[in-house]
């Protein structure tokens, strides 16, 4: 089935947080005129596989309690064997209602208060809330940033962190949001050899796995030698994959018994069990009968992104933005305006009336750029672009102007 990604979906009159000002004019100095390109949802219509799963609760006219039957964990064991080469077992997958609360029951088990966590910015600022708001303590080691524009990490203030604060968990984002890296298996063995040498259990943020681009190749901590996978915890689901992040229904999925027994504690203390029907049909529709809509999905944002990149070199200079690998989110390098976050803000508020999401809510890392959501139509994707580039003109006209005027 052929799906038409740049059909205009109107989401305004909708319960759409990315669309609805009323629900989030907070975060951008009350503005209700924002083109929204930031919360990372998609502006796309869903598969028809998904629908007629629906479909199918729908028929059934009751909404009551919910369970998961055999088929969710055989579809989640599918994809993931047939996508990513990773055999899962039924077993070692927990329901969590999404991987941000995950985030935040995985930091209460496994790391008593005032202890350490160690995370790697700018990274989903999320992270550092699941860590804050539990009284933990919070170690950052900054990603590395390489000429061109990609990132490393750095393994040495890495180890020497955790040493020094005895940090007992690491938050990894892979692939990582909002730089866009797809991280190489030696990066990942290396990082998570260190987490093994110092007793540091590793938490593999995985929900934008899918999410590759240019024949860039995922590799999940799942597929890492058994020892590493015994110290680890990994988060996915489909709800960046499909556009589903309101059915908030996610995998973690745990192989050592002892921190599975653990984790499960704290979901029962927390009375986390039961899923919606339209949550477990809807992942059955995806991982089942949504590769034509999954593979289609992928070239229409890798053309987006390639289409935001050369914009942004051709036509808002001094911006950049590199084809990032992993995730529908761009990384705007708007360093060289040299403005501080409010002004920044300010130029993307009040003269190109866009929502971005800012660098700095990442970290002091992020300072100076923005964070694009690309998973939008070409022509919205345009339409932001157009009105970014002439904030730019608009402010480097009066920078001018002003210069003219001083002499
Ligand atoms: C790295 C990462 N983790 C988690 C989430 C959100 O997860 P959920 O909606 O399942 O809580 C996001 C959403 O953007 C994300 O980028």
């Amino acid at each position: 089935m052929h799906y038409n990604f740049d059909q205009v979906h109107r989401r305004d009159n909708t319960l759409s947080l990315k669309w609805n000002p009323n629900f989030y004019s907070g975060e951008f100095h009350g503005r209700t005129d924002l083109l929204p390109l930031w919360v990372a949802d998609m502006d796309y219509a869903v598969s028809d596989g998904i629908l007629k799963r629906f479909q199918k609760v729908l028929d059934g006219k009751i909404f009551g309690y919910a369970g998961f039957d055999a088929e969710y964990f055989e579809a989640v064991a599918h994809w993931n064997k047939k996508r990513h080469g990773v055999e899962i077992r039924r077993e070692t997958v927990l329901f969590t209602p999404g991987i941000v609360p995950a985030l935040d029951y995985a930091v209460r088990t496994f790391v008593k208060e005032g202890e350490a966590v160690i995370i790697q910015r700018p990274v989903y600022y999320p992270f550092a809330k699941a860590i804050e708001n539990n009284g933990r303590k919070l170690v950052n080691s900054p990603l590395l940033e390489r000429p061109g524009g990609d990132y490393g990490m750095n393994y040495a203030d890495f180890e020497q962190k955790i040493v020094e604060n005895q940090v007992k968990l690491f938050i990894l984002c892979n692939p990582h949001n909002p730089v866009g890296q797809v991280w190489k298996r030696e990066e990942l063995e290396k990082i998570a050899a260190i987490c093994l040498e110092h007793k540091v259990i590793m938490l593999s943020d995985e929900i934008h796995y899918d999410l590759m681009f240019y024949g860039a190749k995922f590799t999940s901590v799942l597929t890492l030698p058994d020892e590493i996978k015994n110290n680890s915890i990994v988060c996915n689901a489909v709800s960046k994959t499909f556009n589903l992040a309101g059915l908030q229904v996610s995998n973690t999925i745990i192989h050592n018994p002892e921190l599975r027994a653990r984790f499960r504690q704290t979901l029962e203390r927390s009375h986390v069990a039961l899923p919606n029907a339209f949550a477990v049909e809807g992942v059955k529709g995806c991982y089942y009968e949504s590769d034509d809509w999954y593979e289609q999905m992928i070239k229409y944002i890798e053309g987006n992104i390639t289409f935001a990149a050369d914009y942004i070199s051709a036509r808002i200079k001094p911006l950049s933005m590199r084809r990032h690998q992993g995730t529908y989110l761009g990384w705007i390098d708007a360093r060289g305006l040299e403005l501080g976050n409010e002004q920044l803000a300010d130029l993307c508020e009040a003269r190109a009336k866009v929502a971005f999401d800012y660098g700095y809510w990442f970290g002091p890392e992020g300072e100076g750029f923005l964070r694009i959501n690309l998973a939008c139509t070409r022509a919205t994707l345009e339409q932001a672009l157009k009105k970014l580039e002439r904030a730019v003109q608009s402010r480097q006209k009066g920078a001018l102007l002003k210069l003219t005027f001083r002499r």
